[in-house]
């Protein structure tokens, strides 16, 4: 078992939900110390302080989650928002102190996660370099042999002794993923923050953790783009709720997550909880029809489509905004009720619900699934990934078939061709 390079088990991590919520801020290395002997303190202090203080809520984000990676394993670790993902990877980064359960890594470890984390915020560019190399245990030498080509994959040379707090988040992701990539850490760990940059960039930083891969090192990747995790990862480890569901080929944790997502469609939205926003007011169904007078469910190419979002109330300013994603997860197009054409009108019955009208569906045949967000007070009110789900069946667009052939797109476009005689 030599080759085991990570070995969790039974790990769980509780947070207590106070008032005063810690937010996410930098912490060295030697706060998590100082946190950790702080919690150790009260402790012993106070070992029943649970009891003593009922009105805090406990909530377990990671339980009893077991696995094993080996050198040179590259594990994609998905599930929905809120599965305990970034938790785990917190975890494994040393940031964030398991509440129970043990943790044993072999090698050094480098991790890229929320924008936030491992960056001192005052420190410039140039100086978060070398303090990120201190902590993975290089050498001043090191660092400064690499220090070029992490200056260089980041794009930042201008910015280079900014203090981190004033780069956009684009900039701080693409330092921070160049100095994880690039200090030759044995273990590489990556939390979806990727997606803040531009496209450009992610594709730039795959090939980087192929080439980490490729050399024998271990990565562990986190993205909601499963065709992604897919390319990348060899094995898939499925998060539901803090627990691990699926553990297995990468494909085999994809379809399970896939089949998932399914059954959670089906479900009353409102019992739904894995959303997010202020829930003043509330996404309580969706429904997805062809429209006109026998209103169909089953969709298809070029035939009209009609979204109906029902919400739970009114509120000043409200939009309703979606997503359509492919069945790997890639976003196909995007509608917000904020954007305003001479088109739209206010609903005259006075109904609490957006309705979204598509005269011609321009979508290939498939499945695709929907996230849905009310905006209301200026606020996110609400927001749920994979809110529903729907087939597009085969059709035509004015008249010409419209066939799938995969790998080809998600989308048709009405055209005419002119061809030689
Ligand atoms: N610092 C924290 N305090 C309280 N709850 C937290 C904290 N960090 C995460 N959580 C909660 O733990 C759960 C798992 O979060 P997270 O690991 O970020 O999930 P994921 O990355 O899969 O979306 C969520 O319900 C989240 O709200
Ligand atoms: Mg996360």
């Amino acid at each position: 078992m030599s080759d085991t390079v990570i070995k969790v088990e039974n790990l769980s991590k509780k947070y207590v939900l106070s008032h005063q919520q810690e937010e996410y801020r930098y912490k060295a290395l030697r706060d998590v110390m100082a946190d950790g002997a702080k919690s150790l303190f009260s402790k012993i202090q106070n070992p029943k302080s649970k009891i003593q203080n009922p009105s805090r809520e406990e909530f377990w984000a990671l339980e009893n989650v077991s696995f094993e990676i080996k050198q040179g394993d590259r594990v994609g670790i998905i599930g929905r928002n809120g599965a305990g993902k970034s938790t785990l990877l917190k975890i494994l980064s040393r940031i964030v102190e398991p509440t129970k359960g043990s943790i044993e890594i072999q090698g050094r470890v480098a991790s890229l996660l929320e924008v936030g984390t491992g960056f001192h915020p005052e420190l410039s560019g140039r100086e978060n370099i070398y303090l990120n190399g201190a902590i993975l245990g290089m050498s001043r030498e090191e660092i400064k042999r690499k220090f070029d080509e992490i200056v260089d994959f980041a794009e930042i040379e201008k910015f280079l002794d900014t203090p981190v707090k004033r780069y956009s988040s684009g900039m701080y992701v693409r330092l921070a993923f160049a100095v994880a990539a690039h200090l030759e850490p044995e273990i590489l760990i990556v939390d979806e923050v990727l997606a803040v940059g531009d496209v450009q960039f992610q594709k730039k930083c795959l090939g980087k953790m192929e080439d980490v891969a490729k050399e024998g090192r271990t990565v562990i990747f986190v993205s909601h783009n499963l065709g992604t995790v897919q390319a990348l990862c060899s094995r898939g480890v499925l998060l539901r709720q803090g627990t691990v569901v699926a553990d297995g080929t990468v494909d085999v944790a994809v379809n399970t997550y896939l089949q998932n997502l399914e059954q959670a469609s089906f479900q009353n939205l409102l019992k739904r909880t894995d959303r997010q926003g202020k829930g003043h007011v509330r996404l309580s169904q969706i429904g997805i029809s062809t429209g006109g007078s026998y209103p169909s469910t089953i969709l298809a190419t070029g035939f009209p489509a009609v979204f109906t979002f029902h919400i739970t109330g009114i509120l000043s300013g409200l939009s309703c905004c979606f997503t359509i994603y492919d069945q790997y997860g890639q976003p196909v197009t995007y509608f917000d009720s904020a954007v305003h054409s001479q088109e739209d009108m206010i609903n005259p019955q006075q109904e609490t619900k957006f309705i979204c009208k598509i005269d011609e569906l321009l979508l290939m045949p498939g499945r695709y699934r929907i996230n849905a967000a009310i905006m209301g007070n200026g606020e996110f009110q609400d927001d749920v990934k994979g809110a529903a789900l729907f087939d597009v069946e085969q059709g035509n667009l004015r008249g010409r078939p419209a066939n799938p052939t995969v790998g080809y797109g998600n989308v048709c476009i009405h055209h005419r061709w002119i061809v030689p005689a």
